[in-house]
């Protein structure tokens, strides 16, 4: 609505296995060749299917029926705010949100109806104080699904 916003495209880049190698002149176009295979570094397209909900067997997941993925949730924080700026979901859930802010050095505030799944986002908020990992988000680049274990 304004010239005031933030967009961080750099932030949230795709590390995707690379399908069509070509080179120039013997050297990689685009793309790094790796022990692991070829990947390329690519923005995100205007379609995010990279995501799933948080599976039964990831450490992040909840009873919460509705529980957004923390993948998900890192690619708005990052792309849309700034180290140190404050997060606020008036609809928190789990707390998918807030745990995201915290692990992504944001600060960060929420509300929640349900007094159990505020207990959830407190007992995340504090796993996350020796847990800051993102599944699928790592080394400052978002995973193609599925490729992360292979590295
Ligand atoms: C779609 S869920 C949010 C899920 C969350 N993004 C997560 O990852 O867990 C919406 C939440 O809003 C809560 N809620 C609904 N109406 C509310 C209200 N008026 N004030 C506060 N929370 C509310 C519900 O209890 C529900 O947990």
């Amino acid at each position: 609505m304004s010239d005031n916003y933030t967009f961080n495209v750099e932030a949230v880049k795709l590390k995707r296995k690379v399908i069509a190698p070509y080179t120039v002149n013997g050297t990689p176009k685009d793309w790094n060749n790796t022990e692991a295979g070829n990947y390329r570094l690519t923005h995100p397209s205007n379609l995010w299917t990279d995501l799933t909900i948080p599976f039964w067997s990831m450490p992040e997941n909840t009873d919460h029926p509705t529980q957004k993925p923390e993948k998900l949730v890192a690619k708005v924080i990052l792309a849309s705010s700034n180290p140190g700026d404050v997060i606020f979901d008036p609809f928190l859930g789990s707390g998918t949100t807030s745990v995201v802010a915290k692990k992504l050095g944001r600060q960060y505030f929420g509300v929640e109806l349900d007094e159990m799944y505020a207990c959830l986002t407190e007992k995340r908020l504090e796993i996350a104080e020796t847990e800051p990992s993102i599944q699928g988000y790592s080394e400052g680049v978002f995973w193609e699904r599925n490729t992360f274990k292979t590295q």
